[in-house]
C-alpha cells in the first residue's frame, strides 16, 4: 500500500510507545480516601471487596505513612460520628473523630496534604447533605452548618475542605467563614459537579449516609444536563474554590474535558465507589483483568483532564 502515514511506527516497540505516551497516571496523582470512625484503633474494609477503608488511630497513621512514602497525593477523609442529630448545634463533637484524626496525621505525616470532606449526610438521622424542615432541604440554614464544619476542619489542621453537599452558594460563605476565622490558607476543593448517581450505593453503606427519605434530586445535578453543569462550576470558580471536582468520574468525562478548556483552575475528578465496585465484580466473575481496567479508567480521567484522581485504588499502588 502506498501509505505516507503510518501511526503504527509509534506503536512499534515498548520504548517508543513509552516515549510518545500522552497521559501519565501515577500514585502522585491519586487521593485515597478514608471513612475516620470513632472506634480506636480501626482498620476494615467496610463490605468485602468495595475498597472503602473504615480507620483510626495507629493503623491509620501507619496507612498514611506508607502512602506518604509512596508519594500519595492526599488523603480525603470522611467523618463517621459517634451520634447523628438532626440540628446542627452539637456538630463540634459530632466531628471529634475527624477531627482528632487530622491532628494525629499532622503530627505523623506533616508532608501529606489532607483533604476533609464537608457535608451533613453521614450526621443526620435523615441522611440529607442539609438540613430538613417540615420535609424540604433548606439551602441557607445548610449552608451555614456546613461553614461550621469548615472552620472545625481547619482549626484541626486539614489543608483543603471539601463541600460535597450541592448547597447553592456554600463556596462563598465557607470562603468568608475561613478567613474570619483567620484560616485563609485553607483551601476549598469544590464538588462543583455532582451528579445524582446509581455509583454511590457501596460508599453509603460506608458512611452510613443513605438518604431515610426521599433522594437526593433537589440538589445533586441531573446527569442529563451539560450546560447546567457549566453553570455549576462557573459559579463555584467566580465564588472563590481553589479547586473544582466531578464526580462520578466516567460517566463525567465530557463535562471534565469542558471545565479543562473553559477554566485554569486545577480539577479533581472523583471515581466512586459504584465505578470501582463494577470493576471488582467483574474481575471476580473472571470477566476482565482487575488491574489493567481500574488503570486504563484512572488514564482516561487523567486524559479528560482531571489533574488528579479521587480514587480507592490508591492504597494498592503504595503497596498496601
Ligand atoms: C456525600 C458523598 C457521597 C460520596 C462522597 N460524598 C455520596 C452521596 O451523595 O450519597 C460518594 C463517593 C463514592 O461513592 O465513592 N457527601
Amino acid at each position: 500500500m502506498n501509505l505516507p502515514v503510518r501511526l503504527r511506527r509509534l506503536r512499534d516497540n515498548a520504548a517508543t510507545r513509552k516515549l510518545f505516551q500522552e497521559t501519565t497516571v501515577g500514585i502522585g496523582n491519586l487521593l485515597q480516601p478514608y471513612f475516620v470512625v470513632p472506634e480506636r484503633d480501626v482498620k476494615r474494609e467496610a463490605k468485602k471487596g468495595t475498597a472503602l477503608y473504615q480507620a483510626s488511630g495507629a493503623p491509620l497513621y501507619e496507612e498514611a505513612s506508607v502512602l506518604a512514602r509512596a508519594g500519595c497525593g492526599g488523603l480525603m477523609l470522611f467523618g463517621v460520628p459517634s451520634f447523628k442529630r438532626d440540628t446542627p448545634d452539637q456538630l463540634g463533637e459530632q466531628l471529634v473523630p475527624l477531627t482528632d484524626a487530622a491532628k494525629q496525621l499532622k503530627k505523623h505525616t506533616p508532608s501529606l496534604p489532607l483533604f476533609a470532606d464537608v457535608c451533613l449526610c453521614s450526621y443526620t438521622t435523615h441522611g440529607h447533605c442539609g438540613l430538613v424542615k417540615d420535609g424540604v432541604i433548606e439551602n441557607d440554614a445548610s449552608v451555614a452548618a456546613l461553614c461550621t464544619m469548615a472552620v472545625e476542619l481547619a482549626r484541626a489542621g486539614v489543608d483543603f475542605v471539601c463541600p460535597s453537599d450541592m448547597m447553592d452558594g456554600r463556596v462563598a460563605a465557607i470562603r468568608q467563614a475561613l478567613d474570619v476565622a483567620g484560616f485563609t490558607r485553607v483551601g476549598i476543593v469544590s464538588y462543583a459537579v455532582k451528579m445524582a448517581s446509581a455509583f454511590y450505593g457501596p460508599f453509603r453503606a460506608a458512611a452510613d449516609s443513605a438518604p431515610q427519605f426521599g433522594d437526593r434530586t433537589t440538589y445533586q445535578m441531573p446527569a442529563h444536563n451539560r450546560r447546567e453543569a457549566r453553570r455549576e462550576w462557573q459559579l463555584d470558580e467566580a465564588e472563590g474554590a481553589d479547586v473544582l471536582l466531578f464526580k462520578p468520574a466516567l460517566t463525567n468525562l465530557d463535562l471534565i474535558r469542558d471545565a479543562r478548556e473553559g477554566s485554569d483552575l486545577p480539577l479533581f475528578a472523583y471515581q466512586v465507589s459504584g465505578e470501582y465496585a463494577m470493576v471488582r465484580a467483574a474481575a471476580d466473575a473472571g470477566l476482565l483483568d482487575f488491574e489493567r481496567a481500574i488503570t486504563e479508567q484512572l488514564v482516561s480521567i487523567r486524559r479528560a483532564g482531571a489533574d488528579v484522581v479521587v480514587s480507592y485504588h490508591a492504597r494498592a499502588l503504595a503497596g498496601l
